[in-house]
């Protein structure tokens, strides 16, 4: 038998082996791409909807509140967020401090139909805001975006859900005995707000230089958000830089005749 096996025998063997081999990778190929094309567009269509300014009527994506990337580790990144970064979002176990758990988070992308619903004023319900696959899609790219090391639990540091007063009142107190910084408020005011309030351009939110606000309804919105406008939590924004925007603020906002 061993005869048999040599001179150009084994050569033969060799090339016949790699012809099954290769056709059987050949069939794998063709198995592969049809799964790892289905979760791949679903992912793409997820980064669409993340990034789309015209996902609903006004003019913001969850990219403009929302960070795809660990925000402590692109020191780089110069926009100032109101909502925490999306990076594990799919496996958590609560969103909105609770209001969403369990199958809802599945159905409403674990808590965004809340923002698409409220801050784009898509639809009429979190049903109508966000579909099943668009959930879906959003669900894939959180995945997508994540290493899997996220906590399935955030800590929550709104200082309005539920409504905190004695920890507003501290910030508010604190912010307005401070003495701002006008230059450093507007460099915030470019970093967290001047994307809704362009002046001139048009904007998601009304042109401040048209009003006198009084500073503690400016600050008490900073914090706890009105309507379209999102609510900044104080790991965000700290009384010292509400202080700052402030003394910005003063500098543009009209002034009474
Ligand atoms: C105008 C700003 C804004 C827009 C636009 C926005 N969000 Fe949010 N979102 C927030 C804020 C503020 C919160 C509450 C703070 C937090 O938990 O991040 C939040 C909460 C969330 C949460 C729940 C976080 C948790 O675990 O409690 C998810 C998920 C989310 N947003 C995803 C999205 C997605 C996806 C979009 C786009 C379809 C979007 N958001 C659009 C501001 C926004
Ligand atoms: C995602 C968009 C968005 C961002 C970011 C945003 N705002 Fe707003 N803001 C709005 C909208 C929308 C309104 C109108 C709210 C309403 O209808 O009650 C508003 C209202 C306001 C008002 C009251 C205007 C009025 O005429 O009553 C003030 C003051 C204000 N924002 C300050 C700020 C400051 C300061 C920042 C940055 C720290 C900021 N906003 C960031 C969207 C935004």
């Amino acid at each position: 038998m061993q005869g048999v096996l040599t001179g150009p025998v084994i050569p033969a063997l060799i090339a016949f082996g790699s012809l099954v081999l290769g056709s059987c990778a050949k069939d794998a190929d063709r198995e592969r791409p049809a799964v790892s094309t289905l979760s791949a567009s679903l992912v793409v269509q997820g980064k669409n909807i993340f990034y789309d300014r015209r996902f609903g009527p006004r003019p913001v994506a969850c990219a403009d509140c929302h960070a795809d990337y660990a925000e402590n580790r692109i020191r780089a990144a110069r926009n100032i967020k109101p909502g925490g970064a999306v990076l594990g979002a799919h496996r958590r176990i609560s969103a909105w401090g609770g209001e969403f758990t369990g199958k809802a988070l599945r159905r409403y992308g674990a808590g965004a139909a809340r923002c698409v619903l409220r801050y784009q004023g898509r639809g009429r319900s979190y049903d109508d805001a966000l579909s099943q696959s668009e959930s879906s899609a959003l669900l894939a790219y959180f995945r997508a975006v994540s290493t899997g090391d996220e906590p399935r639990r955030v800590s929550w540091t709104a200082l309005n859900r539920p409504v905190d007063s004695l920890r507003l009142a501290d910030a508010l107190n604190e912010a307005l005995r401070r003495r701002g910084d006008p230059e450093r408020g507007g460099d915030l005011f470019d970093r967290a707000c001047r994307r809704c309030h362009a002046t001139g351009n048009p904007a998601a939110g009304p042109d401040l230089r048209l009003r006198l606000f009084d500073a503690r309804t400016v600050a008490r919105l900073a914090w706890t958000g009105r309507g379209a406008m999102p609510f900044f939590p104080p790991d965000k924004l700290s009384p010292g830089d509400v202080a700052d925007l402030l003394a910005f603020l003063q500098t543009i906002m009209k002034r009474p005749r």
